[in-house]
């Protein structure tokens, strides 16, 4: 368990918009941050960060919540792991029980194999620095390829010796099971029926250096180990299998390194293996990952879609694997991303190109020989096919297929100009294919919209509505004053109802201090008003019997404990507001209420207002009900003058409250 010291102290000093800013490319926009929502592939920013409040909202998904919810909503982090994970990035020492060998067995599957994973990586960068073996094979080869000290170290690089279990035995002797080890596929793991009790164990990377594999977060998820022998019966890299901490599709090589630059520069160099990445990362171009060796997945493409719109491929010299690797692009052309492509000289890679060119002469060379990605298809493939009109044909629908791909209507417009002049082909012939094409994709893309506006469920009640509702918007008012000014004690001023000297009632200005929950706790108790949405009312109920218990209140921590719908309603509501600047109202003139009038002004309004609200529609009622002709409309008649009388009271205090 982490003690709640500990808890406190990391929600004290983490900065949401520093952690949020490690996933997402946010700009200040006013007091707040906005970007892309990371969780859905929006072409417009929706996603809203106030630094303020330290709360984040995505209206595109309806999520929301405090830093520690961003964590466990976009790394899949549970409670313990984000509060790690923030104490690790704060450096804050993490005050725990040492863990026993129980606790260790106990620890949930995953995180043993996250554990496993880790002490595999401190493990073999062991074997590569402290062994003589290490040094002499696995280093001396790292070395060989031009890798420095530094970037060795930085990229965790490591070596498992050659011996059939040495990695395997150590890590049982620390304690490790072997279940988990199996699991991960560290060790491979055979029964031996001569000896049930005691299967063989065998090294899964004998012999091979060591890539560890990073989340986005910087965990090890699993291996890329390299053979370093010219065996050709042998796989030159062997990878962790799939397992519930690695899933290869969803995992980029060097994203943990990568992510800051490729938000920063607004590109991603995607290459195809672990050398071109730290070969480019150490000539100093470090926006760049790889997808291991495999075609992009759509999960890939998402993962770098999070942190910018543009992304450049840079492929070896051989032009066979060229062909094969362009189809895939399309895929990341269908997420609105901006792809070019660049080759490399017959017989480079990226990673020989970086390591014999100086940083320069590789931005330039980036710079001059990228090309925009369907303008380079249709060279390509016109090349190939310029003698055969029927692969011509086909090269024409293979290319407008891929314009089809693009979401935005006006950059598929300037393709279908541009490659007619490179294919040498009307417009007219290309743009009544794209039409073709298009009605099969309009009917897909209609599925998934209707699949989506599913996710809308919190804010469907936002006043993109025509019809405002009034009473919708007074109660969202008297949560958020609850919120943010729950536990501040305020001045109320207020009218009440008195005796005078001559035995008259008249209404007497009368001013009190009290906490601004209590005010309208007993404000919304006197009409016995009840909030009518109802998730409103389960917040309404949960905020008092915090405030009723605590002396301090804090939305991020109180947020901390509620469950995950609850937290989103409530950074729905605080981040409302917020969301206008999302419309840049501020540059049409309309700026929202000013925060200038007290505190107390603003609740005693809000309440009297929905009081008045209420009796309003509550007389209407009253009245059609009198055009009935069988009731009793003298009783009726008489409580309509009872509420007269409440709504005049009501409205002279709002008029003092407003004056
Ligand atoms: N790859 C793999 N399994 C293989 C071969 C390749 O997983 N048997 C993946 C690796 O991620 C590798 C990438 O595909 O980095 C590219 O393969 P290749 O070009 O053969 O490897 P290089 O990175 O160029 O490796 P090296 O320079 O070490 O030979
Ligand atoms: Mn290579």
């Amino acid at each position: 368990m982490i003690s709640k010291t500990t808890i406190d102290q990391v929600y004290e000093s983490a900065r949401l918009e520093e952690v949020i800013g490690d996933f997402v490319q946010l700009k200040k926009s006013g007091s707040n941050f906005k970007g892309l929502s990371p969780f859905s592939d929006e072409r417009t920013p929706s996603f809203m960060v106030s630094p303020v409040k330290q709360i984040w909202k995505d209206f595109s998904s309806g999520k929301g919540g405090n830093v520690v919810a961003f964590l466990m909503e976009h790394e899949h982090f549970t409670y313990p792991e984000a509060i790690k994970y923030l104490a690790k990035k704060y450096n804050i020492e993490i005050e725990e029980t040492e863990q026993s060998d129980e606790q260790i067995e106990q620890a949930n599957e995953k995180e043993s194999m996250y554990l496993v994973s880790d002490f595999a990586q401190k493990h073999f960068k062991e074997m590569l620095w402290e062994t003589e073996l290490g040094k002499a094979i696995g280093l001396s080869y790292f070395k060989e390829r031009g890798f420095t000290d530094e970037i060795i170290k930085k990229f965790e690089l490591g070596y498992c010796l050659d011996q059939w279990d040495g990695f395997t035995n150590a890590a049982l002797d620390k304690g490790y099971k072997l279940e988990y080890l199996e699991k991960t596929g560290l060790s491979i793991v055979k029964e031996d029926v001569n000896n049930p009790n005691n299967p063989r164990k065998f090294d899964r990377f004998k012999a091979r250096v060591m890539f560890p594999i990073h989340s986005l977060s910087g965990r090890v998820l699993g291996f890329g180990g390299r053979i370093l022998t010219n065996d050709k019966k042998a796989a030159k890299y062997l990878n962790s299998p799939e397992s519930d901490i690695y899933h290869k599709s969803k995992v980029l090589y060097g994203i943990y390194y990568a992510k800051q630059a490729i938000a920063k520069e607004d590109n991603c160099y995607l290459v195809e293996g672990y050398t071109d990445v730290i070969q480019l990362y150490q000539r100093g171009i470090h926006n760049v990952v790889s997808s291991s060796g495999t075609a992009l997945t759509p999960e890939q493409i998402r993962l770098i879609n999070r942190l910018t719109k543009n992304i450049t491929v840079l492929f070896d010299g051989d032009a066979a694997g060229l062909r094969a690797s362009i189809r895939g692009i399309d895929l990341i052309l269908e997420q609105g991303m901006n792809v070019k492509i660049c080759t490399f000289p017959e017989g480079e890679d990226p990673d020989s190109f970086a390591k014999n060119n100086e940083l320069e002469n590789v931005v330039l060379y980036l710079q001059e020989n990228a090309k925009d990605f369907i303008q380079f298809k249709a060279s390509l493939l016109m090349i190939e096919a310029s003698n055969d009109p029927i692969k011509r044909a086909d090269t024409v629908r293979d290319i407008v297929n891929s314009i089809s791909k693009i979401p935005d209507r006006i950059k598929r417009e300037i393709y279908i100009q541009e490659c007619a002049s490179i294919m040498n082909i009307s417009e007219n012939v290309l743009f009544s294919t794209l039409a073709q094409i298009g009605k099969k994709n309009t009917v897909d893309a209609q599925k998934i919209e209707k699949q989506e506006s599913k996710a809308f469920d919190v804010v469907r009640n936002e006043p993109i509505e025509e019809k405002v509702d009034v009473q919708y918007l007074l109660e969202r008012k008297i949560i958020e004053s609850l919120l943010l000014y729950g536990s501040k004690e305020e001045q109320f001023e207020d009218l009440v109802l008195k005796e005078n000297d001559s035995g008259d009632l008249v209404l007497e200005p009368e001013s009190m201090e009290i906490k601004v929950y209590e005010k309208i706790y007993l404000d919304l108790q006197e009409d016995e008003i009840e909030l009518a949405n109802e998730n409103f009312r389960n917040v309404y109920y949960k905020i008092m019997e915090v405030l009723n218990q605590n002396d301090n209140f804090e939305v991020s921590t109180f947020i901390a404990d509620l469950d995950q719908e609850m937290a989103n309603d409530i950074s729905s509501i605080l981040m409302e507001e917020e969301r206008y600047s999302l419309d840049n109202w501020e540059s049409k003139d309309i700026f929202p209420k000013s925060k200038e009038t007290t505190i107390a002004q603003l609740v005693s309004e809000t309440i009297l207002t929905l009081r008045c609200f209420l009796i309003k529609k509550r007389m209407q009622s009253l009245q059609n009900e009198t055009e009935n002709e069988t009731n009793d409309n003298r009783e009726i008649l008489e409580e309509i003058m009872n509420y007269l009388q409440l709504n005049k009271l009501l409205n002279q205090k709002l008029n003092r409250v407003l004056s």
